[in-house]
């Protein structure tokens, strides 16, 4: 391979100079700040999207150029390297155009560096034992070391010793303030450490979209906007969630769910005067094996009427019957939508083409605490209650939802909520509530 293309002073005691087909082209100012640096740790935190993964492989690719040295790239667990890592590692090879210098050796799970005799090694942590047997690592690279304990930490820093210029590079999202990184590594003064910070705005080569992607968390949630667009630490999750049984990787579908044919789509609405939100559910009649709850679809309609509410709604469900369930508070007259004396529910009901066999609404809103009860119960018990991952108002109003804080007993359940136009408005978590009394009241037996 030639050589002198990058000629930063990567260590203190050593040049690299390579060619770089494309210097210009290939590389964000955060794989320059990694590149730079040759302390012992490195500590490659930052937001969602800011380019960590994709500089910290091209480093190590690249100096596995300067001499022979075994690396190794680890995550917490082991099948997700060969999924996620190794195909980026040989992804990297080819944008740097550096894949024919390279041998894989895919049931080792290995890479050869034919010109130096470097060798990548890729492995879990979630066999330590193996991990003994590696000797003479001069690099290591945690990915998502968040996912790792101090002391997997601790092993790995073992691992790495009796060799010169050895470095350990974790790249990390700081999802927790509480997390061990945390305190090792910004609480206290660490030697030989280089802590190297960004953000997407760091990576010239996001497309717009994803920008916006990652901005609008402010929207939703603001704790994953600090983490994922500013890099910040995330603050500690507040105890007493309103719903302690929902979980994220049991109640939000990691696909998007498909609308089944032939079966109603059953709406849940909250009537605020802005924003007037509904979700959309398909769900069986019975319980028990192969009986689904599915969220399929939220609405958060800003400055519209009713009528076009429903319009966009339908749209939405062309092929399936429809019912329609919500707030209580609809049967009364509500100056908010200014037609003339007519109740809301009639105007969904023109709206939607309903007859009145397919309103379902409550007489009276359920009490905050047989809703907590039962929102809980068919969360837990349920033997598949799903929220297509497009829902990011409700599933944001889920992980957040509080009670208030109180002494009196009798309000102990009652729900923290902000004006409806806000993010504490909770109007789509009323929605879902309101779906659940309505259709599931009796599924607590
Ligand atoms: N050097 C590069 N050349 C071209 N595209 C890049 C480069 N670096 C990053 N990207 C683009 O930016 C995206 C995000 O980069 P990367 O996955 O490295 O970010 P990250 O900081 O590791 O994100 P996360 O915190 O989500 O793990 C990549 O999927 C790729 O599209
Ligand atoms: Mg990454």
């Amino acid at each position: 391979m030639q050589r002198n293309a990058i000629t930063q002073q990567p260590r203190d005691d050593e040049t690299i100079s390579l060619v770089v087909p494309n210097a210009g082209r290939v590389f964000t100012p955060v794989f320059r700040k990694l590149w730079l640096s040759g302390k012992r740790f490195i500590i490659n935190k930052g937001g969602a999207g800011s380019s960590k993964s994709f500089s910290a492989a091209q480093k190590e690719l690249l100096l596995s150029f300067k001499r022979k040295m075994t690396i190794l790239v680890t995550r917490k667990v082991a099948s997700t390297l060969k999924d996620s890592v190794i195909p980026s590692f040989r992804e990297r090879m080819q944008e740097l155009e550096v894949s024919q210098y390279f041998e894989e050796n895919k049931s080792e799970r290995t890479f050869y560096n034919t010109e130096t005799g470097s060798k990548f090694l890729f492995r879990g942590l979630d066999d330590p034992e193996k991990l003994k047997s590696i000797e003479g690592i001069d690099r290591i690279l945690v990915e998502e070391a968040t996912e790792i304990s101090i002391d997997d930490f601790f092993e790995l820093n073992r691992r790495a010793r009796g060799r010169e210029r050895i470095q350990i590079t974790l790249n990390f999202n700081p999802i927790d303030e509480r997390h061990w990184l945390k305190k090792h590594f910004f609480d206290q003064e660490i030697e030989n450490c280089e802590v190297v910070e960004s953000t997407y705005h760091d990576n010239q080569f996001l497309t717009e979209t994803d920008k916006e992607q990652i901005a609008i968390l402010k929207k939703y949630n603001y704790n994953q906007y600090r983490i994922y667009a500013l890099g910040d630490w995330g603050v500690a999750r507040v105890d007493n969630p309103w719903l302690y049984a929902f979980d994220v990787k049991k109640h939000v579908s990691p696909t998007p769910l498909t609308v089944v044919p032939n079966m109603p789509v059953h709406l849940s609405f909250d009537f605020n005067i802005n924003p007037l939100c509904c979700i959309a559910v398909q769900q069986t009649q019975h319980y028990g094996p192969n009986s689904y709850i599915k969220v399929l679809k939220e609405f958060e309609l800003r400055n519209t009427t009713v009528k076009e509410a429903c319009k966009i709604i339908k749209a939405a469900f062309p092929h399936n019957v429809l019912t329609a369930t919500g707030d209580a508070t609809g049967r009364n007259r509500n100056a908010g939508y200014t037609s003339g004396n007519e109740h809301l529910w009639k105007q969904v009901q023109r709206g939607l083409g309903l007859s009145s066999a397919q309103i379902f609404t409550p007489k009276v809103n359920p009490s905050h605490t047989n809703s907590r009860h039962l929102c809980n119960y068919v969360l837990q018990e349920h033997n598949s209650l799903q929220i297509d991952p497009s829902c990011r108002g409700l599933i944001n109003d889920c992980l957040t939802a509080r009670p208030i804080v109180t002494d009196d007993q009798n309000k102990e359940d009652q729900l923290m909520k902000g004006a409806g136009d806000s993010v504490l408005g909770m109007n789509l978590f009323d929605c879902f509530r309101y779906l659940l009394e309505t259709h599931h009241g009796k599924f607590v037996g």
